[in-house]
């Protein structure tokens, strides 16, 4: 089953382990350098497709997303930014009112991107403003480049975000830094980003993509069926209590000694080998 691409969405497949066939990681770039990779609806339908792709491949193990980086300026032009994403597509809130919105934004491609099951990692270099935060926001982790920088600007149109920024961002910086950057629409700064924990990590924009595979390999290379369990109860938390969580941790973590991986998992300990996971 091949990837949905298209003008605006690339799919690379890049192997979790060169040696072995265990599986690949999808890189899917969302490509529209010339408007900073802004969120048109051609790449939200694509995005979509693209996550429904992903649930679906068994030898996908894990997602990275991230924007295109700028093409060649034209001659006497100035070069454009690198960005991750620059936000929706500003062009087409012209004259859009509440019923085409509400459509639009409803059951979105980001929110797919959060439901997804597997792995997710955004891979920022440059602005991740607007929309193109909340897609770093509904990864499961982020790294930037030291040039990247992070905004919700959307009040600068009279806006509040759209994309669960209100939600998911405030979850990962707190109430405060969360009101601050919705209420300001000022940016901040990468190294900004890793202080308040809106990043895991910041790297030079030539070890961004290397810093970027070499932890998806890592994540990759393990039980499916494990990262799976985990991801769903690191996500309850953020809708449970704390007495409730452990109560679904638990559970979840019984669950796992029925699996074939843990038994896979714990002889290769014991006998000092690789496991050779079954992913269930
Ligand atoms: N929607 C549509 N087009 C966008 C866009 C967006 N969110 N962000 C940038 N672009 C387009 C610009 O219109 C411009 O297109 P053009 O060259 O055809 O005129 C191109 O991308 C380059 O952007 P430009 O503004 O010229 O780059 P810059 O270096 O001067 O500024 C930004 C970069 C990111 C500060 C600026 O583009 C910006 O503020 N973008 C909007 C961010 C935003 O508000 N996002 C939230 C949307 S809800």
């Amino acid at each position: 089953m091949n990837a949905p691409e298209s003008e605006v969405l690339k799919v690379e497949l890049l192997p979790i382990d060169d040696e072995h066939d265990i599986g690949f990681i999808a890189c899917l770039t969302i490509d529209r350098p010339d408007k900073l990779n802004a969120l048109n609806a051609e790449v939200m339908d694509g995005l979509k497709a693209v996550c429904a792709w992903v649930e679906a491949r068994e030898d996908v193990r894990v997602l990275i997303v991230t924007g295109a980086p700028p093409n060649p300026p034209a001659e006497g032009k100035r070069a454009k930014p690198h960005a991750f994403v620059a936000g929706a597509d500003i062009t087409e809130f012209a004259g859009a009112g509440s019923e085409v919105i509400r459509v639009k934004f409803t059951d979105n491609a980001v929110e797919a991107l959060w439901n997804l099951s597997k792995p997710t990692i955004a891979m920022v270099d440059g602005f991740a403003l607007g929309g193109g935060c909340e897609v770093a926001c509904s990864c499961d982790i982020r790294i930037a480049s030291d040039r990247s920088r992070f905004g919700a600007p959307e009040i600068n149109l009279g806006l509040i975000p759209g994309y669960g920024a209100t939600q998911r961002l405030e979850r990962l910086v707190g109430y405060g830094k969360a009101h601050e950057m919705i209420m300001t629409g000022d940016m901040v700064p990468a190294d900004e980003a890793h202080r308040i924990g809106l990043v895991n990590h910041v790297v030079a924009p030539e070890d961004l993509r290397e810093t970027v595979v070499s932890m998806a390999q890592r994540i990759g290379s393990k039980s499916s069926h494990a990262l799976r369990v985990g991801k769903e109860v690191v996500r309850s938390a953020l809708d449970e209590s704390l007495t409730d969580g452990v109560t679904t941790e638990a559970a979840a973590f019984a669950g796992l000694f029925d699996s074939e991986d843990k038994e896979i998992g714990v002889q290769a300990f014991i006998n000092r080998e690789t496991p050779q996971w079954k992913h269930k």
